[in-house]
């Protein structure tokens, strides 16, 4: 397999928010230009640009995207502009917090600014430093997520977690591979994450480009491989934290969550502070996306079920907080209780 250069997985460049279209991996890596708020949305909601810090990100440069669609305007045009393209762009995807996160950020940019022409700058510097803030975030809890790994260790993940679901550095899977570049020996066990097979298609991926050993497996033999003692720890990522450390993430965390405790090995957590929502109190005031039906009775383009057939589709669920050995972070490895309060 050729290696690539993925690193950053989101950026700005000739007026376009560019990305590697990840629903093209393994096959094709290929970059993406997205020249306007349409083209943003569409590759959010479609999962081009998919995980929760890489939504941030991506929607804090599609508000830029949308400046510059706009650039003509009054003053007062362009703000309507930007409160649109804020809307349009925070509808996409409803559970990371990234999103809104970041698209808070933008809006208090361009809310406070009093001339057009400086909003570029300013809209510009503040998306600059979301990606550099997310580089550093995974730098640090990647490096306090590698403690917690011994050589020789195996650990099983789900969904993708890598460099391609935040700026670069990625989150549990970034732990992973923060304790191998310091010289342990890791085999990552992923699970392939139906309906949309992150697992299978990017974590594996991801695992390929850098030469650490993985093996791919359906999520229905995840118990039997908890059970086999061949996993020392679960490491998945979080698409929001409430205050009490209840954590929404990929359908299917809540169920190797279960597994994990029954089997007794440990169940870790690795996100940075932007995915934490202290206004949430628990997990059952976050917000779940249902996506299309087809994602469940179709692959390919074949059918998979009986045509017409009804299907439930939740894109991720909530692990209670209880049921969590510890949640990191780049401030560091919390366990529980968890209490989450909101930090500046
Ligand atoms: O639907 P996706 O692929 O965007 O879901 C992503 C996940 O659930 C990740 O585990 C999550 O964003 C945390 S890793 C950065």
């Amino acid at each position: 397999m050729a290696r690539v250069e993925p690193l950053p997985t989101v950026r700005f460049a000739d007026g376009s928010v560019r990305i590697i279209d990840q629903t093209l991996l393994p096959s094709r890596y290929e970059i993406v230009s997205l020249a306007t708020v349409a083209l943003v949305c569409e590759a959010i909601r479609s999962l081009r640009v998919r995980g929760a810090p890489a939504i941030g990100i991506a929607g804090a440069y599609g508000i830029l995207v949308a400046l510059l669609e706009a650039r003509t305007k009054s003053l007062r045009e362009l703000c309507e502009c930007l409160a649109d393209a804020t809307r349009r762009i925070g509808a996409t995807r409803p559970t990371a917090v990234n999103l809104s996160w970041a698209l808070d950020r933008m809006r208090s940019v361009w809310e406070n600014a009093t001339e057009g022409r400086a909003m570029v700058d300013a809209l510009a510097h503040e998306a600059d430093a979301i990606l550099a803030e997310d580089l550093s975030m995974s730098a640090a809890m990647t490096s306090h997520g590698a403690t917690l790994l011994r050589s020789a260790d195996a650990v099983l993940t789900h969904c993708n977690t890598g460099g391609l679901a935040t700026g670069g550095g990625g989150t549990a899977l970034g732990a992973v591979f923060a304790a191998v570049g310091e010289g342990r020996r890791i085999h990552v066990f992923a699970n392939e994450t139906r309906p949309l097979l992150q697992g299978a298609r990017l974590t594996a991926w991801e695992c390929a480009q850098r030469g650490v050993p993985v093996t791919v497996l359906v999520e229905g033999a995840a118990a039997s491989l908890l059970a086999s003692g061949r996993v020392a720890s679960v490491w998945v990522g979080a698409d929001r934290i409430a205050a009490n450390g209840d954590v929404a993430n990929k359908v299917g965390t809540l169920g190797l969550a279960v597994l994990a405790r029954r089997a007794g090995v440990p169940f870790y957590v690795v996100a940075p502070s932007s995915s934490i929502d202290t206004s949430r109190a628990s997990g059952a005031d976050i917000p779940i996306e249902h996506r299309p039906h087809d994602e469940v009775i179709r692959f390919g383009g074949v059918a998979t079920a009986p045509e017409g057939i009804d299907a439930y589709n939740p894109a991720f669920d909530v692990t209670p907080a209880e049921l969590i050995d510890a949640i990191v972070t780049e401030r560091g490895v919390h366990r529980p209780p968890y209490h989450f309060a909101r930090v500046g």
